[in-house]
């Protein structure tokens, strides 16, 4: 039996020490088998024979579980050596290709730029001035319901629009000045074709009074959706933003069915791409501009991205898929 303990001793991997265990404590194993016997002896012998075989049980089992943590220690080294991985290897056919909402808000940056609209930032979280109040939006204005908008613990929000960015651009610049703010907004909204955050692009030109007018305003965004979607038919309906008047919301005849009617375009040949306006004079107030006047115009990337590029599903904007 001591033989048995060599054996273990000397294992070379986890296999082997398993079917060892089996050879000693299986069902045919020496020390099973050994205990069977016991039965055949009597008094003083048996009691004798059975101290030696305890004795040499805890011996098996130190001896055991020694080797065992040992060899695992052993196996987990040579598992960890065998697949390391080398970060300095180049990734195969995993190149990082540029999101659909980026491209447009670059495609709608180069229109703008060569039209020395200059690009601004602003800031994801705003306070309720910027956000609201500056904007014309009064106190009991559903948007202002915690239902629609994120407030953090200290009175601030994240912005339900870029609007936010017409207010610091004024109050950080003198007259005249065009420029668009392309980036994030939020609002509590998650369904099929909502989601809680997207992109908007913000628009807004201001000039001595009588300079700007709606006709430049009706100019400007039908040369710009003809630049995006093509030959498209462009059609301003009468609408209402507070911080605009008048206001506008701008549809192109429906790229999918150009105009005959689909289920895209809910069967009118119209899709709705815009807002805008005239900038009202209660937001030139909260900034402290006098006679001036302007436009302003807000889009959703997203939905220029759907259009443009046939996606169907605004979800898919924000799922990882490495397809190009
Ligand atoms: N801020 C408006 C919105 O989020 C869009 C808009 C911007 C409308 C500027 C008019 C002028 O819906």
């Amino acid at each position: 039996m001591q033989g048995i303990l060599e054996k273990i001793k000397n294992a070379k991997s986890s296999q082997e020490l398993e079917a060892l265990k089996v050879e000693v404590t299986g069902k045919r194993g020496v020390i099973t088998l050994a205990f069977g016997e016991l039965k055949n002896l009597n008094g003083e012998e048996k009691k004798q024979k059975a101290q030696e075989l305890n004795l040499f049980k805890q011996e098996y089992e130190r001896v055991f579980e020694e080797k065992k943590s040992e060899i695992e220690q052993k196996e987990l080294l040579e598992k960890l050596q065998k697949e390391k991985i080398d970060v300095s290897l180049l990734a195969q056919n995993h190149f990082g290709k540029p999101h659909y909402v980026n491209l447009m808000i670059e495609k709608i940056i180069d229109y703008f730029s060569l039209l020395n609209f200059e690009v601004c930032e602003g800031s994801l979280v705003e306070d309720d001035f910027h956000n609201f109040e500056a904007l014309n939006i009064p106190k009991f204005h559903p948007a202002r319901d915690m239902q629609d908008t994120f407030y953090t613990k200290d009175q601030k929000l994240l912005r339900t629009h870029t609007s936010p960015v017409q207010i610091h651009t004024m109050q950080g610049k003198k007259p005249p000045l065009r420029m668009i703010a392309p980036g994030a907004v939020f609002r509590r909204d998650y369904d099929l074709t909502h989601s809680p955050m997207f992109h908007q692009v913000e628009g807004l030109m201001v000039d001595e009074k009588g300079k700007i007018s709606f006709a430049n305003l009706k100019f400007i965004l039908e040369d710009f959706l003809k630049y995006i979607f093509g030959e498209v038919k462009v059609r301003f309906r009468s609408s209402f933003f507070p911080f605009t008047e008048p206001s506008a919301e701008v549809d192109i005849s429906c790229v999918f069915c150009k105009g005959e009617g689909c289920r895209v375009c809910s069967h009118t040949g119209w899709l709705e791409v815009l807002g805008c306006g005239m900038v009202n004079d209660n937001v030139f107030s909260a900034v402290g501009y006098e006679n001036v006047s302007g436009y302003a115009f807000g889009l959703g990337v997203e939905r220029f991205a759907m259009l443009y590029y046939g996606v169907g599903d605004l979800r898919s904007f924000f799922e990882v898929d490495l397809r190009g």
